[in-house]
């Protein structure tokens, strides 16, 4: 690497075409809060890969640093068909760097904004592969906390069966002791609060029930086109994720079956306790509920008020509110 290029020294994009620790930069592929993503060469094995640069200004971080450093021995740690491979993950230069398995694709946001809400085939068969790969990290004890479509890459499938194979990244703040609140503390970029559970917002302990509810926040956007708090600030969005119910996603896709606003509205639930289990819990329900079965597993103690039937002439279910 020349001296005077030096990453810490230059504008990521002035990176392109030059060398980082055994990778030549080729083009930039993303950015996020706290990074830059590029296409590269391993120069060694001749491979292609996607490696991820700490933004320079954030590199001197402490708080940054262990997140990034944290994030490629986690996602490294988990062999999974739904997880991009980690390769290494070092520093050069004072630049920590993690490459990893480039996803030639998209990512579910770039989707989302290109072709707006997604078949009801397509949204499940996603949803089915991010809980498939949450679930093996909950397995292995860890919580991503920053499932949103952004960290979710589309790739080309196998076959007309598997039109795409999804992988999930960006583990980078899996880390329990790096609650939200910490984060906001010290006055750092968090990321989008779209997808963000109530629990970490309050700053309640966590476990894989937050990536429940964040998936479904995805879900739910892949189906109605936005997620389901939209408001004007974000204080009012974080009050919404704590307080507000989430509107019925069939008010919005009339083709959607009726059992879809209840699964949603279980894995969208305040408290943990109240949601599914498991991710895969959480898609097996929806899956019964698009072809019309009724969920057995599961009996709302309080449907939500869109859910309930109506008797024209009958009292008020007790304890239910009418919804103008
Ligand atoms: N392994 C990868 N292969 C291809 N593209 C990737 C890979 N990892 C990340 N990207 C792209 O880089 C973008 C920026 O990633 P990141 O820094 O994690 O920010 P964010 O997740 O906030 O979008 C992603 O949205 C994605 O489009
Ligand atoms: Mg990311």
């Amino acid at each position: 690497m020349a001296h005077d290029t030096g990453p810490h020294a230059a504008r990521p994009s002035g990176l392109v075409g030059k060398q980082v620790a055994g990778y030549r930069i080729e083009r930039e592929v993303g950015r996020g809060g706290m990074a830059v993503v590029y296409r590269a060469k391993d120069l060694r094995l001749d491979r292609t890969v996607a490696l991820k640069l700490l933004a320079p200004e954030l590199a001197r971080n402490d708080t940054f640093r262990k997140r990034f450093t944290y994030e490629s021995r986690v996602a490294a740690a988990i062999d999974h068909p739904h997880i991009v491979p980690v390769f290494e993950a070092g520093e050069t230069d004072g630049v920590l760097y993690i490459a990893m398995r480039y996803v030639a694709g998209r990512d579910l946001r770039h989707l989302l904004d290109k072709e707006g809400p997604l078949a009801i085939t397509t949204a499940t068969r996603i949803a089915a592969q991010v809980a498939s790969a949450l679930d093996a990290a909950h397995d292995h004890g860890l919580v991503h906390r920053d499932v949103k479509p952004g960290n979710i890459l589309v790739a080309a499938g196998t076959d007309s069966d598997h039109p795409e194979h999804v992988y999930l990244t960006d583990f980078g703040l899996t880390k329990k002791s790096l609650s939200l609140t910490g984060f906001t503390t010290v006055g750092q970029f968090v990321g989008t609060l779209d997808y963000v559970a109530p629990e970490q917002i309050s700053g309640r302990p966590v476990d894989g029930r937050c990536d429940v509810y964040s998936l479904a926040c995805v879900v739910y956007e892949t189906l109605a086109g936005g997620p389901p708090f939209q408001r004007d600030d974000d204080m009012a969005l974080l009050w919404a994720h704590q307080y507000d119910v989430p509107p019925a996603v069939s008010g919005q896709r009339p083709d959607l079956a009726p059992g879809v606003d209840g699964v949603l509205a279980k894995a969208l639930a305040k408290s943990p306790d109240d949601r599914y289990g498991s991710c895969l819990a959480f898609v097996a329900a929806l899956r019964a509920a698009v072809v019309g079965e009724p969920e057995r597993a599961w009996a709302p103690p309080l449907p939500p008020a869109w859910a309930r039937p109506v008797f024209p002439g009958g009292p008020e279910p007790e304890g239910r509110e009418r919804l103008p």
